[in-house]
């Protein structure tokens, strides 16, 4: 049986996304398939559309990912759905449940259908809308293993998060605030009402005021848009301070510094329920910019390559 797919054969701009019809695939060992319903469009997936990945990481990601494309070429990470299919070896999904959760390196998710390792998914209770629980994923996964497991942020500290609006950075206000942080956050202008209704206590027009200029110190600067490097950073740290720069560059990676926090972000069964159940305590509010239909995903690409991203943009098959 056949599935409508959103298909990059070649790195290049949004247009290179096509729709096309793929193998609908099947559920091997512990995989399920998972039949989408809202999946995100995000700044991982705009990074290997385009091929423009932090510096130092383009060959060691063309070597991973594909040379001159992506060898999988449907993209999408980030997704919710239903289960319609259960390989011999699950032993904790059933079909007909609800779920989410954040696919491996085999991506897929910007399709119909897609085959997920059971052990990734996490159920969506009935209260839990497709779209809350798929935009929560990418950016609240990164988030919450940056501040909470990582920079082990605690009640009282003072937590910046530069780029407050974007997928990470939303959830990263919200994850400090809810965590007892006293948070300032970074923005364009037109993005500071959200971070107030998000819970930052202090919001910075980042149009209007230079990061060297902020009244720190800051226990955690959690730079989630490249703005910072551990030198720039030092000055706004406490003597306890901790930076978090989640787009590094391959050197700020592989230089181990005490109080420098980089890496890839987990993206475990365990913390995607633990953002849905900040879901249902109404301590994370999804922020959605877009749901679009699927074989609207260039328009989606496009908004990601602009770099001012509100929220998650989702798209439904
Ligand atoms: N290490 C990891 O595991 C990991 C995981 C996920 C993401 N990331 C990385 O984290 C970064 C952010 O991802 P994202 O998904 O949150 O991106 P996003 O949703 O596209 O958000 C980008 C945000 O950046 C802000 N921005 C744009 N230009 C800026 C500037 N010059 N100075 C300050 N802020 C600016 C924009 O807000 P305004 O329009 O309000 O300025 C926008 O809201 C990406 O580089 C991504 O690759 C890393």
């Amino acid at each position: 049986m056949d599935m409508n797919a959103a298909v990059v054969d070649a790195y290049g701009p949004p247009e290179v996304v096509r729709i096309d019809r793929r193998p609908r695939p099947r559920a091997t060992g512990s995989d399920v398939v998972v039949e989408v319903a809202a999946a995100s469009v995000n700044s991982g997936d705009a990074r290997i559309r385009g091929a423009r990945f932090p510096a130092g990481f383009g060959v060691p990601a063309r070597l991973a990912l594909g040379l001159r494309g992506p060898r999988r070429a449907v993209l999408g990470v980030a997704l919710s759905g239903r289960v319609i299919e259960v390989g011999p070896k699950t032993t904790a999904l059933r079909i007909g449940d609800r779920v989410s959760g954040m696919t491996d390196m085999r991506m897929g998710a910007h399709a119909e259908y897609t085959a997920v390792p059971e052990q990734r998914l996490a159920r969506i209770p009935d209260e839990v809308s497709d779209e809350d629980a798929a935009a929560v994923l990418f950016g609240g996964t990164t988030a919450l293993w940056f501040l909470r497991d990582r920079a082990r942020v605690r009640p009282g500290e003072r937590v910046l998060v530069i780029g407050g609006a974007g997928a990470v950075g939303n959830h990263a206000v919200q994850i400090a605030r809810s965590r007892g942080a006293e948070v300032t956050a970074t923005a364009g202008s037109g993005n500071q009402a959200l971070l107030a209704r998000l819970g930052a206590h202090h919001t910075v027009d980042r149009t209007a005021v230079r990061l060297s200029d902020l009244p720190g110190p800051y226990d955690v600067v959690f730079d989630t848009v490249g703005a910072l490097h551990p030198g720039t950073a030092a000055p706004l740290l406490s003597p306890n301070g901790r930076v978090i720069l989640a787009a590094a560059t391959l050197a700020e990676t592989i230089t181990k510094r005490a109080r420098v926090i980089t890496g890839t972000a987990g993206a475990g069964r365990e913390l995607v329920g633990d953002l849905i159940d900040g879901i249902i305590d109404g301590t994370l509010t999804p922020v959605i910019e877009a749901t679009l239909p699927l074989d609207r995903i260039a328009e989606a690409h496009a908004r990601v390559d602009s770099g001012h991203k509100v929220g998650s943009i989702l798209v439904r098959p």
